[in-house]
C-alpha cells in the first residue's frame, strides 16, 4: 500500500487531503476535521490534482473519496467566502477546480457519513456510487446564509430527485436523512455507521476487478443521460458498446464466461 499527503496551505500543520492506494483502488480522504471538512479552494485544488493523478495511473481502476464519520463535508468554507465581493468571487473562478473533478473518467465511489451539506452535497453528487452511513444528513442549506447552491446543487439535485424534493431541500434548507436520500435516489446504498468506509472500500474493490475500460465507458454513458436527448444518448451508448469490441478485455470476459472460469481483465 502506498500512502501520502499533500500540504500546500501555508502555516497549516495538517494536510488538507490524505491519499493511499489499496490494490487497484486510489483512496482520497478529506482532512479538515476541525471544520467538518469545509471545502476551501486549496483543498479543492489538491483534491482535483490527486484525482487527476489517479485517473492517469494505469494501475488505479477506481477512486474512493471519503470524509470522516462525523462529516463527509459541511460545505464550502464559509469563513473563506464571508467578506469577498462579487468581483473577487468571479475572478478567482473557484469552480474551475470542480470542473476538473467532473472530467475524471474512472468511477468514483463516495464513502459518506455525517454531514454532506452545500458544497459537500454537491461534491457527493459528482461521485458515481454513493455509500452512505445511516447517520448521513444531506442538504443544501445555503439559503440560510443568504446564498444558493453554486457548484451544481440546483442542477444535479433536481436531476437526481426531481423538482418537488429539490425545491424542498434547496428553498427550506432542511436536511434529508439517509433513508430519505436512498428513497429519493440520491445515494446508492445505506449501511451502518461503523461500516461506511469498509463497505465503500469493498464496493470499490469489486468494481476494480471489472474491466477498467468497460468501467470508464459505462460511466461516460450513464453521465451522458444527464446531458442529451434519449435518441442522442442511445446513439452514444451504442458507439461506446461497439468500441469495447476493440478491447482484449471484451474477448477475455466473454471467453471466460463460455469457458466457465473467472475473467482476468488487463485494461487492454
Ligand atoms: C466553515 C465550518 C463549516 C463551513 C462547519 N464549520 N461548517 N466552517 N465552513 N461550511 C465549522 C464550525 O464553524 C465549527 O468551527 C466547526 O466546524 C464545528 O461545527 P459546529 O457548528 O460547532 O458543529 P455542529 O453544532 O455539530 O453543527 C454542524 C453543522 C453546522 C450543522 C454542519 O456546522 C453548519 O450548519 N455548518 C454550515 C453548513 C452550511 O451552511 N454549508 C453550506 C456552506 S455554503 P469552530 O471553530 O466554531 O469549532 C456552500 C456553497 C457551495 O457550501 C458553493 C460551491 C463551493
Amino acid at each position: 500500500m502506498t500512502t501520502g499527503s499533500i500540504e500546500t496551505k501555508p502555516m497549516s500543520t495538517e494536510p488538507l487531503i490524505l491519499w493511499e492506494t489499496d490494490g487497484h483502488v486510489g483512496i482520497v480522504r478529506l482532512n479538515r476535521p476541525k471544520v467538518l471538512n469545509a471545502l476551501n479552494p486549496q483543498l479543492m485544488t489538491q483534491l482535483a490534482e490527486q484525482m487527476e493523478a489517479f485517473d492517469a495511473e494505469k494501475e488505479i481502476h477506481v477512486i474512493l473519496l471519503a470524509g470522516s464519520e462525523r462529516a463527509f463535508a459541511a460545505g464550502a468554507d464559509i469563513g473563506d467566502m464571508a467578506e469577498r465581493s462579487m468581483l473577487q468571487m468571479y475572478e478567482r473562478d473557484q469552480f474551475a477546480t470542480w470542473d476538473r473533478i467532473r472530467r475524471i473518467k474512472k468511477p468514483i465511489v463516495a464513502a459518506v457519513s455525517g454531514y454532506a451539506l452545500g458544497g459537500g452535497c454537491e461534491l457527493m453528487m459528482m461521485c458515481d456510487v454513493v455509500i452512505a452511513s445511516e447517520t448521513t444528513q444531506i442538504g443544501q442549506p445555503e439559503i440560510n446564509i443568504g446564498v444558493m447552491p453554486g457548484a451544481g446543487g440546483t442542477q444535479r439535485l433536481t436531476r437526481a430527485v426531481g423538482k418537488a424534493t429539490a425545491m424542498d431541500v434547496i428553498l427550506t434548507g432542511r436536511f434529508l436523512t439517509a433513508a430519505e436520500a436512498l428513497a429519493a435516489g440520491l445515494v446508492s446504498r445505506v449501511v451502518p455507521p461503523e461500516h461506511f468506509f469498509s463497505e465503500a472500500l469493498n464496493i470499490a474493490q469489486a468494481l476494480a476487478a471489472k474491466g477498467p475500460i468497460a468501467l470508464r465507458l459505462a460511466k461516460e454513458a450513464v453521465l451522458k443521460a444527464f446531458e442529451t436527448t434519449l435518441a442522442q444518448g442511445l446513439e452514444h451508448e451504442r458507439k461506446l458498446f461497439y468500441m469495447l469490441f476493440g478491447t482484449q478485455d471484451q474477448k477475455e470476459g466473454m471467453r471466460a464466461f463460455v469457458e466457465k472460469r473467472k475473467p482476468h481483465f488487463k485494461g487492454e
